[in-house]
């Protein structure tokens, strides 16, 4: 009986083993992004409350976006108060942005508009952007998930 393991590897085996190794680290390369892409997000990011930085000096009117948890959420001061939405287009999540001049969010991605207080005005959203709890304490303002 022949034994195979003193033979020199043969050229189409070494071929056969390139090849496979490629194969494995093309499919490695291609999947590791692609489960990346499927897999929920870790979640992560910042703290789930959040003082807003420098919120006395923002105008009635005046909006920005800061991160609570893993979320971007959009601030305006109103003239009664602070309100907080998510910035997270209840659409397809794109990110909104708040407009002062007309009065509310804008969605670059379809064109959606959702008014002061995150309702929708028109566009293909099929919901309102989710509101986020405000707290202000003295001078300061905090933002929080509901
Ligand atoms: S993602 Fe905002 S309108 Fe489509």
């Amino acid at each position: 009986m022949p034994n195979d393991m003193n033979k020199p590897p043969s050229r189409r085996g070494f071929l056969d083993l390139i090849l496979a190794l490629g194969t494995f680290i093309t499919t490695v390369a291609v999947a590791i992004p692609g489960l990346m892409y499927l897999w929920p997000a870790a979640k992560g990011g910042g703290p789930d409350k959040v003082e807003v930085e420098g919120a006395s000096n923002m105008a009635p009117g005046q909006g920005k976006t800061i991160q609570v948890g893993s979320q971007a959420v959009v601030v305006v001061r109103h003239r009664g108060g602070f309100k907080a939405y998510s910035a997270v287009c209840t659409h397809l999540g794109c990110l909104v942005k708040w407009e002062q001049s007309s009065k509310s969010f804008l969605c670059p991605c379809h064109a959606a508009v959702f008014d002061e207080n995150g309702k929708v005005v028109s566009g293909p959203p099929p919901a309102p952007l989710p509101e986020f709890v405000v707290k202000e304490i003295g001078d300061k303002v905090f933002v929080s998930a509901a």
